[in-house]
């Protein structure tokens, strides 16, 4: 007897974006994730790498475990989750540290850095994603946040301070009625309670490219995470770096010959003007039987670009 095809996750025509900025954020190509996998929803949601958690946020399921190595990003989270801080209390504090940032500075940023480093409040998480440069997220070696000062004091104007206080109103929200657990873990650890019904979704780090104290990936640990997703009870889709006009990832067709996958290229810019375009071609491979009709079997080369061009203005991993 074959079984009707799993139902395909809902269609995403606005994508909504949590409080949290990364540079390695899948805000632009959600609704691309999301219209590629099939999954009924009875079972948890499973993200390892979660990041800014803006895909979960949309998928918006009732049950999910999300884990990252990020203590910050957890701990911000998981705050909002018990009702430690709540839209009030974070319209409150960037107001207060962006009044103190308009008068004092670059000199301000940094001690608020400073303050966060050594206490790890996730109010001034808040303020440093929002006040440092490119709303880049990286960490010292030691675990310091380490980005400078955007150079822009009048920052935190009422509108960014409601824009972000109304983001984390929606995070309350999607969390008051809803079974979701945030841990900080490694991704074997949040891959290994995966059981038959859930749906992973991993968005590794891009092997080779970024050393910060959070996100640390080799070509070890990436093929050791192909071989635990391929070993799952449960579906499971895996975004990858597909190739950029000077590398291929031909570790893709390897280590996920035959599934299904999906291409899709975008843009980034090096630097602020156009002549610095890049391309890159990103693939999600989606486990047998979860993925929607439409993705090409990995391994057959040249894999066509089946998404929509997405633009990007943010700078990549
Ligand atoms: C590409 S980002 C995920 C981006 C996310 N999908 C989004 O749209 O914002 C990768 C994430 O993996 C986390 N990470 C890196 N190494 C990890 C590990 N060994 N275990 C769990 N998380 C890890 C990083 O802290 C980072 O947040």
């Amino acid at each position: 007897m074959t079984l009707p095809p799993r139902p395909a996750l809902p269609a995403v025509t606005r994508v909504r974006v949590p409080p949290v900025k990364s540079q390695g954020i899948k805000t632009r190509i959600v609704p691309l994730i999301m219209a590629s996998i099939r999954w009924d929803g009875q079972g948890r949601w499973i993200e390892p790498f979660l990041g800014s958690g803006v895909v979960a946020f949309n998928v918006l399921p009732q049950r999910a475990l999300l884990g990252d190595t990020n203590v910050h990003v957890v701990a911000l989270y998981q705050a909002i989750q018990a009702g430690r801080i709540g839209a009030r209390t974070v319209a409150a504090h960037l107001a207060q540290e962006g009044a103190k940032l308009l008068a004092g500075g670059e000199d301000h940023y940094y001690a608020v850095r400073d303050r966060f480093n050594a206490g790890g409040n996730p109010l001034d998480f808040l303020f440093l994603n929002r006040a440092c440069f490119n709303g880049l997220m990286r960490f010292n070696r030691r675990g310091g946040f380490n980005v400078p000062f955007c150079r822009k004091p009048e920052r935190f104007r009422a509108a960014l301070v409601t824009k972000v206080a109304n983001q984390v109103a929606w995070v309350e929200q999607v969390l008051a009625g809803r079974d979701w657990v945030f841990q900080v873990a490694d991704w074997a650890d949040t891959l290994g309670a995966a059981g038959a019904g859930d749906f992973v979704y991993a968005d590794p780090p891009y092997a080779g490219r970024h050393t910060d104290y959070f996100n640390r990936w080799s070509d070890g640990e990436a093929d050791r995470l192909a071989a635990a997703l391929r070993g799952l009870p449960a579906g499971f889709a895996c975004s990858m770096w597909l190739e950029n006009r000077y590398r291929r990832n031909d570790a893709v067709a390897r280590w996920f010959a035959g599934y299904p996958v999906f291409t899709w290229e975008h843009f980034y810019h090096l630097g602020a003007t156009e002549t610095l375009r890049n391309a890159m071609r990103e693939a999600l491979v989606v486990s047998p039987g979860y993925a929607v009709a439409g993705g090409v079997p990995c391994g057959a080369a040249p894999l066509p670009v089946v998404g929509a061009e997405v633009g990007w203005t943010a700078p990549l991993e």
